[in-house]
């Protein structure tokens, strides 16, 4: 009679996540203290590709039709997202850390506006608004805003008109060779959209 016996080993690696305050201390001298971040460079280490932005938008509510002033005000949020080459780090050096979270100010942003917009030209988000940074470079911006724009509004067929409004961003001061921007998945989502009673 023979037996057989079978030896399993399994072995588990198991992942604890296990940072600590220091850990994102040490991480964040790391990144912009020992590496000297720059946030005026464009962070592609080849200047010569452009910057690849993703962009979303999410379209919340339509706050105001002003036929008279032909403007739209809507309230909605974008979701940009790109990769920096300069923010990026091994997370196992740091207990594991894999994102972080840091204000809008402290890292390269692309000088997206509001092309069409009713008032001035102003750069999106605010020192509020912080960005996602990933472990290996990719960062999420989701910048909030009440998006005042122009829209030619035709009300020869009111009440029962339908508007068609753009609602227009530029990277105002790159060219498509610094920076281009991509369409994430649809472009416009209205997933979050409130109604509105017109
Ligand atoms: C960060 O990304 C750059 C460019 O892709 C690469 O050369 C570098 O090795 C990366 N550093 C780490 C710590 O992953």
């Amino acid at each position: 009679m023979s037996s057989l016996r079978i030896l399993v080993f399994i072995t588990l690696f198991i992942k604890i996540g296990a940072q600590s305050g220091d850990d994102v201390k040490h991480l964040i001298t790391q990144l912009f203290t020992t590496n000297d971040y720059v946030k005026q460079v464009r962070p592609n280490q080849n200047q010569l590709q452009p910057m690849i932005l993703d962009l979303d938008f999410f379209l919340v509510g339509i706050d105001e039709v002003d036929e008279l002033k032909q403007r739209l005000i809507t309230t909605g949020y974008l979701i940009i997202g790109w990769t920096d080459e300069y923010l990026n780090w091994t997370s196992a050096d740091f207990g594991g850390l894999y994102h972080l979270h840091v204000p809008q100010t402290d890292i390269w942003m692309p000088d997206i506006t509001l092309k069409n917009g009713f008032t001035k030209l102003e750069k999106l988000g605010s020192s509020v608004i912080k960005a996602k940074v990933e472990s290996n470079g990719q960062v999420t911006w989701m910048p909030f805003e009440v998006f005042e724009s122009k829209c030619t509004i035709d009300i020869t067929y009111f009440p029962y008109d339908q508007q068609s409004c753009n609602i227009i961003f530029v990277v105002w001061s790159s060219s498509v060779a610094d920076v281009m921007v991509t369409l994430w998945d649809d472009g416009i989502k209205l997933d979050s959209m409130e109604d509105n009673a017109e």
